[in-house]
């Protein structure tokens, strides 16, 4: 599986009518010419197979990390192929997109939420994972990652469409998930105290 995506981006690249853009500093084109447009969309607002990340929330550090260390599915790009310098600019031009404002999480209504729709049975009571899912807080993944992921899960995990599930409901499932306790320190556990 995770050729696929990597081949996917690299036909890009070598197809892409932007690959030599006499505008290096055009943000759509870095995109476009890298092959991340295939996967987040022209203006980085995102697809079915990559989160958007327009305006998001992550530091400048977090996304060149995010870029040459990604989470799953996502083809990993060294500074050979994309240098900071790229990043950076590409960084400034996605920060300034304006996007639909994420609706502000209600922690209480996510709560319930997260019971309703059954997460607990596979993330846990506290969202902090289990036998059939993973932790997925506190300090969770950015918001935009989040949602993409209950809507186009990559492995095992069911969709839920925005029919069953609204973008409301996903921002008040994530303020609850953000607002677990932090699990104790392995060490306060005697059991586990080396
Ligand atoms: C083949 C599809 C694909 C391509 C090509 C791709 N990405 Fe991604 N990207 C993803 C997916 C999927 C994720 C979610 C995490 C994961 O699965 O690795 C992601 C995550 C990210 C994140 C983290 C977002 C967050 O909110 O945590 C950043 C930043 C990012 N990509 C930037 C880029 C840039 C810049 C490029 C081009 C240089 C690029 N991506 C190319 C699919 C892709
Ligand atoms: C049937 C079990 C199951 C249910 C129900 C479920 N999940 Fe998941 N979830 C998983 C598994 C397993 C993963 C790990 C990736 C995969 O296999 O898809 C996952 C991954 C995730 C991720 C990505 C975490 C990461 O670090 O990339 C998010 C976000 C998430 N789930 C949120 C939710 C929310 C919100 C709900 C309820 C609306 C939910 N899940 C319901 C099993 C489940």
């Amino acid at each position: 599986m995770r050729n696929v995506p990597i081949l996917l981006a690299a036909a890009v690249v070598a197809s892409s009518p932007h690959a030599n853009a006499q505008e290096p500093s055009d943000g759509a084109s870095l995109l476009a010419g890298n092959g991340c447009a295939v996967c987040h969309g022209a203006d980085g607002s995102g697809t079915a197979v990559g989160p958007s990340i327009a305006a998001s929330d992550l530091s400048l550090p977090d996304f060149i990390a995010s870029v040459r260390q990604p989470m799953r599915t996502m083809p990993a790009y060294d500074s050979q192929v994309m240098p900071d310098e790229d990043l950076t600019r590409l960084f400034a031009y996605l920060e300034a997109q304006t996007t639909e404002a994420s609706a502000a999480g209600r922690t209480d209504v996510g709560a319930e939420l997260y019971y309703d729709y059954g997460c607990y049975s596979c993330h846990a009571n506290e969202a902090q994972g289990g036998m059939h899912g993973p932790r997925l807080g506190p300090d969770p993944i950015t918001h935009a990652r989040f949602a993409w992921y209950v809507r186009h899960p990559t492995r095992t995990m069911p969709p839920y469409s925005p029919v069953v599930v609204s973008d409301q409901d996903i921002a008040d499932i994530y303020a609850f998930v953000e607002a677990q306790p932090e699990p104790p320190p392995l060490d306060s556990i005697p059991l586990l105290a080396p």
